[in-house]
């Protein structure tokens, strides 16, 4: 075998599949820098795969769900290659597999790997003893699986390599876990209690991801704004403001974003920042999940209606032209008609740009799970059903009046149509606009001139979309 071939024989294709938040997203491409030495690519196609991951989500029960059916289309999958004589290694990591791991054993059998969220630092030994089970067993499928969902005392930070730049956009986990407890929640028994990384490590993957091409990075963590880091001079922990501030000063690094945040944790040096950090976006997810007092208590949410809106107003008052969107829940056990047109009256009262809302799920394990009576599944969803037509209005009201407004765009990629190039506001819209290639990575002025319905249409502000390659410097 010459050595292209003896090559092409050791590389192989991975496929991930990516479930819920965006710290997931940021895992696989984690879990990708872990199996890169072992000599696996991305690819796009499953049925071309070697191995597969399926990066879970356990928030609510649909999500969980998913998993088992496209569990049984990988099995499918997979008798078919094996047959043919190769194998596929199967893997689900994530929450689903934090919490239901023995189950996915016993209910899956061909899967080869199960690892949670903590673990997947360790995914090449994993990878390593599954084969070594095989080779064992003689055939791919009589393996025996490999389930690894502890909770190391190491962070796994500690052990993954330094991630790249994938385009000019980039992730940072800086924060993981949660204590707060809301009791309709799985992520403090899925991802585990809170941990924030030492703020010199973020500074240093943050300084790599803009060496390599990165103009925006959003820092990441399930309590984002609980961050509390080990600071560069050891006994002294930086909060989430002071960590921004300082990100700020590398040279490059042109916009900030944090998320997810919680209301409690908004203190007023945070607040500061968004005055005094121009790189930080106007833009804050900043999820209530009700607008009643009497739920928000039940939640365990530690926060009122009126702390909601006093943070809000501090917001507006250091950035007036901050725009907020939340997380919403309808039809918790408890909720009535009069809670719901208290959330219905929050939503009016702030005005939302951009919201995420969900009926709510039981979830074996929360407290709110037991609770009676719980809500029937007609009026949840006739509720959703109405704050969504809300949510949605208030979107399209913000869309619409952003038309004739001049707004920094940061050019991600190719847009749709030929010659458009696609980017993102200071509202994190999608802007189309034809442009060159070239400008990607590229900050520049538009005007918005139409909207459709999930993004905007925009033209050069100073007529300069002609402006030949050469000269398509960074703005
Ligand atoms: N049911 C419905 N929605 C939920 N969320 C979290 N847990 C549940 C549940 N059990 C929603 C919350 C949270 C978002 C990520 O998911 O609104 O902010
Ligand atoms: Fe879940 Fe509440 Fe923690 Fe957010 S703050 S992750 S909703 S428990």
């Amino acid at each position: 075998m010459g050595d292209t071939a003896k090559i092409a024989a050791r590389s192989k294709k991975l496929f991930i599949k990516t479930y819920g938040c965006q710290m997931n997203v940021y895992d696989s491409g984690r879990m990708a820098d872990v199996l890169a030495p072992l000599g696996f690519s991305s690819t796009d196609r499953p049925d071309d795969a070697d191995m597969v991951i399926l990066n879970t989500c356990h928030i609510r029960e649909k999500a969980s769900e998913k998993v088992f059916s496209d569990l049984g289309r990988l099995r499918v999958l997979k008798t078919g290659r094996v047959t043919a004589g190769r194998d596929m290694i199967i893997a689900v990591a994530g929450c689903v597999a934090q919490a239901e791991g023995a189950e996915i054993m016993a209910r899956a059998p061909f899967v080869d790997i199960v690892l949670g969220p903590q673990t997947y630092h360790r995914l090449p030994e994993m990878v390593a003893r599954a084969a070594r089970s095989r080779d064992e067993a003689g055939m791919p499928q009589s393996r025996r699986g490999v389930l690894d969902t502890e909770f190391p005392a190491e962070p796994k930070f500690d052990h993954l390599p330094a991630p790249k730049a994938d385009g000019p956009t980039a992730f940072l986990s800086v924060q993981e876990g949660c204590d707060k407890f809301c009791t309709f929640c799985v992520v403090p028994y899925t991802r585990g209690s809170e941990y924030s990384r030492p703020a010199a490590d973020i500074l240093r993957e943050a300084r790599g991801l803009v060496a390599g091409g990165a103009r925006e990075i959003t820092l990441l963590g399930q309590n984002v704004n609980a961050y509390h880091g080990a600071g560069p001079e050891a006994a002294v922990s930086w909060n989430l403001g002071r960590l921004i501030r300082e990100l700020a000063e590398i040279d490059g690094l042109a916009r900030i974003r944090y998320t997810t945040s919680h209301p409690r944790d908004m203190d007023d040096d945070l607040i500061a920042a968004h005055r005094d950090v121009p790189q930080l976006m106007p833009f804050l997810h900043l999820p209530v999940q009700s607008g009643s007092d009497k739920i928000l208590a039940a939640m365990n949410r530690g926060h009122g209606r009126d702390d909601y809106r006093r943070i809000v107003y501090k917001l507006k008052e250091v950035r007036p032209d901050m725009a907020l969107s939340s997380d919403f829940i309808t039809g918790y056990p408890g909720e009535t008609d009069r809670d719901f047109d208290d959330t219905l009256e929050l939503v009016n009262e702030i005005g939302f740009v951009q919201s995420f809302s969900f009926k709510y799920s039981p979830r074996p394990g929360t407290p709110a799970a037991i609770l009676k009576p719980q809500v029937a599944d007609e009026v949840k969803a006739a509720r959703l059903h109405i704050l969504q037509q809300v949510l949605d209005a208030q979107l399209r009201h913000f869309n619409t009046s952003c038309v004739g407004r001049t707004f920094d765009v940061l050019l991600t990629g190719r847009g749709r149509n030929p010659g458009q190039l696609v980017g993102r506001s200071p509202y994190l819209q999608a802007v189309h606009v034809l442009a060159d290639p070239a400008y990607v990575g590229a900050i520049v002025s538009l005007t918005v001139v139409s909207v459709e319905a999930y993004s905007l249409g925009a033209v050069w502000a100073d007529s300069r979309a002609s402006r030949p390659r050469t000269q398509a410097a960074h703005a």
